[in-house]
């Protein structure tokens, strides 16, 4: 590559945990879509696969599909998107509801929005075209953004390995524990597990914490847990 086509290469920052999501106006199944204007107050899963009509990507969409209903209980919304046109995405929906069996799913309809970017306005913008896996088709790249338009949490996998929807759910659950209790949460964790409390801040408190109390349980002063009850995190987010 010489100097000039270095020079005319477009270079794209994608976003990172903490920074506000760029904003896209897309053309979807389900109509135009402003992300994240649109989904303020919401949070939003914008998600991406590597092609129509492709195995791994209708057993994903089948799945996630059939989960909707339990992530908008959750006050989220679910968006994908390819590098494949309109027409093509209509296609592959129809041909997925009337055709493919899955896992125990038939007769499986998609009704969230699949944005058209043929134009890889949006893959590329979100950093969902990783040449070294494939300079024409996007990667499994799943970008949560909360109700502020902020981006919480970034998963990417190869073309070859689908998505874990079960993940995905525990996710953005322990996400909004954090923010509704000011906890986090420790490893595998699900509602009903314990959750660690935010650390030590101060010398004093680190003595604070060298002992249990009523509420903590405390291994050491920079390691303590908590319960938290799952149907208060459940009913506090759920009827959110
Ligand atoms: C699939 O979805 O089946 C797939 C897509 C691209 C590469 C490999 C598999």
């Amino acid at each position: 590559m010489d100097s000039q086509e270095t020079t005319q290469q477009e270079v794209f920052t994608m976003p990172r945990i903490g920074d506000k999501a760029p904003q896209f106006t897309a053309t979807t199944t389900q109509g135009e879509i402003n992300f994240p204007s649109d989904y303020k107050g919401k949070w939003s899963i914008l998600f991406s696969h590597p092609a129509d009509f492709t195995p791994v990507c209708t057993s994903e969409f089948m799945t996630f599909a059939n989960l909707e209903e339990k992530f908008n209980k959750a006050n989220c919304s679910l968006i994908g998107l390819s590098i494949d046109g309109l027409y093509s995405h209509i296609a592959w929906l129809r041909t997925i509801k009337d055709k493919i069996k899955f896992n125990g799913m038939e007769n499986v309809e998609v009704k969230f929005p699949l944005i058209e970017d043929i134009s890889m306005n949006v893959a590329k913008r979100y950093g969902m075209v990783q040449p070294g896996e494939s300079k024409t088709q996007a990667v499994r790249a799943v970008f949560f953004v909360d109700p502020n338009e902020t981006v919480r949490a970034i998963i990417y996998y190869p073309l070859s390995l689908g998505r874990n929807f079960d993940e995905l759910y525990r996710a953005l659950i322990a996400m909004q524990t954090s923010d509704q209790f000011n906890v986090a949460t420790p490893a595998d964790w699900n509602p009903g597990d314990d959750v660690i409390v935010s650390p030590a801040g101060s010398c004093g408190v680190a003595e604070e914490r060298m002992g249990n109390t009523d509420e903590l349980e405390c291994m050491d002063w920079f390691f303590c847990t908590k319960k938290l009850d799952k149907d208060l995190i459940l009913d506090t987010i759920l009827k959110k």
